[in-house]
């Protein structure tokens, strides 16, 4: 979380600050001999010369090398208790295309949680059975959809969904596959995680009920009840809350066995990456052993077969595969307690990256366009929106001569932030370039001036041949 001091605990002055944090950038990401960022072979410089800025740059290299790592230490862990695993890629951290194509060919299933998102997992082609569909407030149109879609699995989040995912699939002549999303009461976050006995939030079915509302699920002929569901949080630094939630549903579980078969058992996704160098997740493979050793432990203790797995990840896999482009437009000295701060002031903000805004999201920084000598100094990135929580990186180190003109690159922007993107004071939304061995490819467009004046039902319907270009990014 972003710290109200000056400068959070964490934040040390770096020996170098044009370094590359290793787990914080890409793992292609280095500099060239001309001192610019370069990512999967392509320069920062030539990406923003042709491009413009603000630009979401994504490595489909590290993003396919996280997918099917995260898909390999999953299906390792489900072995070694011998049973197996489906690896949902949790699409609302990022969806488009390109991205349904690079985790599906990596072997991962595809998590959606709206109608939008069904349709875009869908028109990329992914295999229907292999979707799970999530959330709290699915229209009936959008149950339908998926039904009909031949959706593998439709997650209940409440009793009332089950009456409709119920007759959504008699009127469709189907029996749909359902899991039943359950509060299993435990909250994790980054570093630690709460058992609270009740959780007072949105998600999902008490744990009290999960058995009464399974057994209801049972009594529809038009539904198959193939496990329960959970998902404790994001951002999750290690397994202790996966395991003390996976104990909890267990319990629910077991009881259901015993009056038909529980084939599987969803532990969500939310496994956390690094924004910084002060962020030190577990390696996956650590935490996918421990999850499923607890799943293990739990079947025993019940006397029930260890059911077949499945996992969410979203974050672990498109986060650090994603760097955000901008131009330093303007810097100041602001005085703060014990010295001074540059505000450095960029031409995005929290319209392309609103984490730092909603949630005190910690990032950092570097200068992409060169590498500097100059001592470091206390810097906070802020956006050109007209809101004073407009910030990008709450602190950082960058060198002393950072200066208008000069690119900026913010890492770890892959997750929740295309997907997050708003026009906020009619800013249009960048593109999204992927880069790979070299080669540079627009994979999702970026909007023009014009895109936007066209939704305004009154200036659409008057002359807009006077539209100026836009400035940064082109058509
Ligand atoms: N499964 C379910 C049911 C979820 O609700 C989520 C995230 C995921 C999987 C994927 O979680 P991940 O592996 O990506 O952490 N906008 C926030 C995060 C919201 C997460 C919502 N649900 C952020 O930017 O931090």
């Amino acid at each position: 979380m972003a710290s109200s001091a000056p400068v959070p605990g964490w934040l040390r002055v770096p020996d170098d600050a044009n370094a590359l944090a290793p787990l914080v950038w890409p793992s292609t990401a280095a500099r060239d001999d001309a001192g610019r960022l370069v990512i999967a072979g392509v320069d920062a410089a030539s990406l923003v010369a042709e491009y413009g800025t603000p630009l979401h740059v994504v490595d489909e290299a590290d993003a396919r090398a996280r997918a099917s790592q995260i898909r390999r230490a999953f299906d390792d862990a489900a072995a070694a208790i011998g049973t197996t695993v489906t690896v949902y890629y949790a699409g609302k951290a990022f969806l488009s295309g390109a991205i349904v194509h690079w985790v599906t060919e990596e072997g991962l299933a595809v998590d959606v949680c709206t109608g939008g998102e069904l349709a875009v997992a869908l028109a990329a082609g992914a295999d229907p059975a292999r979707i799970g569909f999530h959330g709290n407030n699915k229209s009936v149109a959008e149950i339908e959809r998926a039904v009909e879609a031949g959706v593998g699995t439709i997650v209940i989040d409440s009793e009332i969904e089950i009456e409709r995912v119920a007759d959504a699939a008699a009127r469709a002549g189907r029996v749909q596959p359902v899991r039943l999303r359950v509060n299993s009461g435990v909250h994790a976050s980054t570093h630690e995680f709460l058992a609270t006995a009740h959780e007072d939030q949105k998600f999902g079915v008490p744990l009290a009920s999960a058995v009464e509302l399974g057994t209801r699920i049972r009594s529809h002929p038009s539904l198959d009840l193939i496990g329960l569901h959970c998902h404790i949080g994001s951002q999750i630094f290690d397994a202790a809350g996966f395991a003390e939630s996976a104990e909890r549903l267990l319990g629910a579980h077991a009881e259901l066995s015993k009056t038909g078969p529980v084939p599987e058992l969803n532990l969500g996704g939310g496994f956390g990456i690094a924004y910084t160098s002060a962020d030190e997740p577990s390696p996956i493979e650590e935490i996918a052993q421990a999850i499923a050793a607890a799943v293990a432990t739990g079947c025993r203790e019940h006397g029930i077969p260890v059911p077949k797995l499945a996992f969410e990840p979203g974050r672990s896999i498109i986060g650090p595969a994603g760097v955000t482009l901008y131009t330093v437009g303007t810097t100041k000295p602001v005085p703060i307690e014990g010295g001074v701060r540059r505000y450095v002031s960029i031409d995005g903000g929290m319209s392309d990256n609103a984490r730092t805004a909603l949630y005190g999201a910690e990032y950092s920084a570097r200068i992409a366009s060169r590498v500097s000598t100059a001592a470091p100094a206390l810097v906070r990135v802020a956006g050109k929106h007209c809101e004073s929580g407009d910030i990008v990186v709450d602190a950082e180190y960058l060198p002393g001569d950072v200066a208008p003109g000069d690119l900026l690159a913010v890492p770890a922007t892959g997750a929740y932030c295309w997907s997050l993107a708003s026009n906020y004071n009619h800013v249009p939304r960048p593109p999204v370039i992927a880069v790979r061995d070299g080669v540079a490819r627009v994979i999702v467009h970026g909007e023009t001036e014009q895109q936007l004046l066209a939704r305004d039902a009154v200036l659409a319907a008057s002359d807009l041949s006077n539209d100026r270009p836009m400035e940064g990014n082109p058509a």
